[in-house]
């Protein structure tokens, strides 16, 4: 009988060559995403959908504002080795391979390769009511640029009116443009930039369901995004235009689904999405080279900390 780790080659072993069969067809508007179906083996992914997060012992994060709501965020630590699969899938090996029609695969580096995914999680999941406002990620990981992004739906079933779309919005995060419905191992792959605001729809499954995704970033060295964005202009003939900034994590603040959408005045931690946008915007609009931004956004870091100090200090 096999031992638990052969086993674990011979599945991804399967999956690689079940990978490799399918075609990406990318579409480059209003940034460059694609759409992957019956991405697993159906019979890899009924073991991979059959982990219920209730049995999951390693909850990291739990978003309760109105522009992050309902969503649990777990690591992998101490999970089954069927369940690690789709990390290991798009944290190594193959899935860089994915985004091999615009970078070398062997440039690229992943969340996965970082110790404890670089303070990420890379398992959400998201109860009813749940949402995520229009969104870019943070920017970078050590010094590499952050350029791509997967997003792999493991739930076992999903109906269209339980919406949770993913949604793709015009470059400055105003307008919702495209909605990936969240089908059942199904991967969506994107091109991560300063304009490429995406979110989760309000979620309207029942209690007991729950929206789970597995979620992996890529990053290249900042001497390589010349390449990328070469390569993505000229598959686009000079669009869309793909620029980089220095940004953390950056929420349009009130308005989770675009300006003609209801606002949220649910205003937990509104000053620190507020103080993000400003510094989002900050960098976008001055024409700063990416290294000397990072190094302002370090000095403005290291001032308000010292200001912080001496308050602190002096009502002591
Ligand atoms: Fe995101």
């Amino acid at each position: 009988m096999k031992n638990n780790y052969e086993s674990k080659d011979f599945e991804l072993e399967i999956a690689n060559l079940h990978i490799k069969k399918n075609e990406i067809n990318w579409i480059l508007k209003p940034y460059p995403h694609a759409i992957i179906d019956n991405f697993l083996p159906k019979s890899l992914f009924e073991q991979v959908s059959s982990t219920k997060p209730d049995v999951l012992d390693d909850l990291r994060r739990t978003n309760t504002t109105g522009l992050e709501f309902n969503k649990k965020e777990y690591g992998i630590k101490g999970k089954s080795q069927k369940f690690r699969i789709p990390i290991e899938i798009m944290g190594f090996g193959i899935g860089k391979n994915l985004f091999s029609k615009f970078m070398n695969p062997s440039k690229i580096i992943t969340l996965a390769s970082h110790d404890d995914f670089g303070g990420y999680y890379p398992y959400h999941s998201s109860s009813r009511n749940g949402l995520l406002g229009s969104h870019v990620d943070h920017c970078f990981l050590g010094d590499n640029i952050h350029f791509a992004n997967s997003i792999f739906y493991a739930h076992k079933e999903w109906k269209k009116e339980w919406q949770g779309e993913t949604i793709l919005f015009n470059h400055n995060g105003f307008k919702p443009l495209v909605y990936i419905e969240p089908k059942p191992n199904r991967m969506v792959l994107f091109i991560h930039s300063n304009t490429s605001f995406h979110g989760v729809n309000k979620i309207l499954c029942p209690e007991k369901i729950t929206r789970n995704t597995y979620y992996m970033d890529y990053y290249l060295h900042s001497n390589d995004i010349k390449h990328l964005v070469e390569n993505i202009q000229k598959a686009g003939k000079g669009k869309p235009k793909i620029k980089y900034s220095y940004h953390q994590t950056t929420f349009i603040p009130f308005f989770p689904f675009g300006f003609n959408s209801r606002p949220t005045f649910n205003t937990r931690r509104i000053v620190t999405y507020f103080r993000a946008y400003i510094i989002y915007l900050f960098f976008r609009i001055l024409p700063i080279d990416f290294k000397y931004s990072k190094k302002f956004n370090r000095l403005y870091n290291n001032l308000k900390n010292s200001i912080k100090r001496h308050i602190n200090k002096f009502f002591s």
